[in-house]
């Protein structure tokens, strides 16, 4: 195929005027600089795959701090520098981003499946990238706006569907990729390539994942979770053994998919409930359950995760199984909150993805739902100064025993209800 080919028409027809203008500006702007500049990356694969992405990234051949400096000049956008990587973002007053990038050459100087001689920078640049999906660039300077380079048959992956990587070392160069693979596959319902796939099985079996930091690897799984479907990239981690070497006692049963089903299945009304929740710690509950107490300590460390995490699900461990019977018997809503209280939005995920008939599902949410909206009127000072209740222990059981009247039954009448209490305890 060829590698270079005019996709102006593609740009066009698909990419919004407003953002076309944008990149067209940023040409003008290398032909200002006298530099060579590009928009590379998951914004071109989008463009030719028809999908919407307003993610771009700027490569720039040159200095790319000079040239983000001057653009964000004629711009008017805010910038902020990473001088470290000669990168930059310019941010716009609508929030709108760009990231500008030095074409990097550092590594592969001379890759050896590669002539020596004639590289250009860019072609470097895309060279270690991750993907050949993902290595593509359109020059955006004036005269040849809209040609796109394609110098490893990108466009043939994208058409027959496959992630492949562009050099053996790429993922023991950057094993997260291993994780990369399988989620760009699974957006796109892709396959990874055959030969890729055995240098990742080999990359796997060298150990390299376990030499990454967690908080890297726990990034990777974070974007998994931003997608559409990512039950079935974690189902393709757990095929390919990757979860293995994430999270080494974790058995990837059918028990444990229907888990998760149910977990990414109730994140809406769970969010509803809760406005947020931590979908990252909530997968953790499921995949780190009934982990001995060791390995658990290990593994939130490592992922950066607060301690008190292995409280919660231990706690949420032993009261499970009364809690589902109650639930499935509808026993009522003060019981039910003897167990488990106000639980927070991760426990609330980890009992719901236990809990698969329809019928169940609704009594919880009935029963979270009255927990959220009963509220006492009466205080503690009110037992205090109406009733002579002084012993504080006494108020605090007392109150909690109008509350669960309350949770049962929301129309009571709470200072005739207070009678009753303190005339039973007598
Ligand atoms: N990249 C890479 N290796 C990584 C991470 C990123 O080579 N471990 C490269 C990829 O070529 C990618 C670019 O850096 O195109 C930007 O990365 P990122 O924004 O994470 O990926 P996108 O391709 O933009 O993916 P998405 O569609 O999820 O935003």
């Amino acid at each position: 195929t060829l590698k270079f080919e005019d996709v102006k028409h593609l740009m066009v027809e698909r990419i919004p005027s407003r953002i076309l203008n944008l990149l067209r500006l940023i040409g003008s702007y290398g032909e200002d600089k006298k530099m060579p500049v590009y928009v590379v990356g998951g914004f071109v694969r989008d463009l030719l795959l028809g999908l919407e992405n307003y993610d771009i990234d700027i490569v720039v051949e040159g200095n790319g701090l000079e040239f983000a400096k001057y653009a964000s000049k004629q711009l008017g956008a805010k910038m902020v520098e990473h001088e470290k990587f000669l990168t930059a973002s310019l941010f716009f007053k609508d929030g709108f981003r760009i990231d500008i990038a030095t074409a990097r050459t550092e590594y592969y100087e001379k890759p050896a499946d590669l002539p020596q001689v004639d590289i250009s920078t860019i072609k470097k640049d895309l060279y270690r990238r991750d993907f050949t999906i993902n290595a593509m660039a359109i020059k955006l300077n004036t005269k040849e706006f809209g040609l796109l380079y394609d110098f490893f048959d990108s466009r043939k992956d994208l058409k027959e569907g496959l992630i492949r990587v562009l050099h053996k070392l790429s993922f023991v160069e950057d094993p997260t990729r291993i994780i990369r693979a399988v989620r760009f596959e699974q957006r796109f319902g892709f396959k990874i390539e055959e030969e890729t796939l055995r240098i990742l099985n080999e990359t796997l079996n060298g150990g390299f994942l376990e030499k990454v930091s967690g908080q890297r690897i726990r990034q990777e799984l974070e974007k998994i979770l931003e997608e559409r479907e990512p039950l079935n990239a974690i189902k393709r981690l757990a095929q390919l053994k990757i979860l293995k070497h994430i999270f080494p006692k974790t058995y990837f049963t059918s028990v444990m998919e229907k888990k998760l089903e149910n977990l990414f299945n109730n994140l809406r009304i769970i969010k509803e409930l809760y406005k947020k929740i931590n979908v990252f710690y909530s997968l953790l509950r499921i995949l780190l359950e009934y982990y001995d107490i060791d390995t658990l300590k290990k593994v939130i460390k490592k992922y950066g995760i607060p301690k008190k995490f292995i409280d919660e699900i231990k706690a949420t461990e032993t009261r499970l199984p009364p809690l589902l019977n109650m639930i499935k018997y509808k026993i009522r809503f003060s019981d039910i909150y003897k167990v488990i209280g106000k639980p927070s939005a991760e426990t609330t995920a980890h009992i719901m993805s236990y809990i698969d008939d329809e019928d169940s599902k609704e009594y919880f949410v009935e029963y979270l739902k009255r927990v959220f909206s009963t509220k006492l009127s009466i205080s503690g000072n009110y037992l205090k100064e109406k009733m002579n209740v002084k012993n504080s222990v006494e108020i605090g059981k007392v109150m909690n025993e109008l509350y669960c009247r309350k949770l049962d039954n929301p129309s009571i009448n709470e200072e005739e209800e207070l009678k009753k209490i303190l005339e039973d305890e007598t």
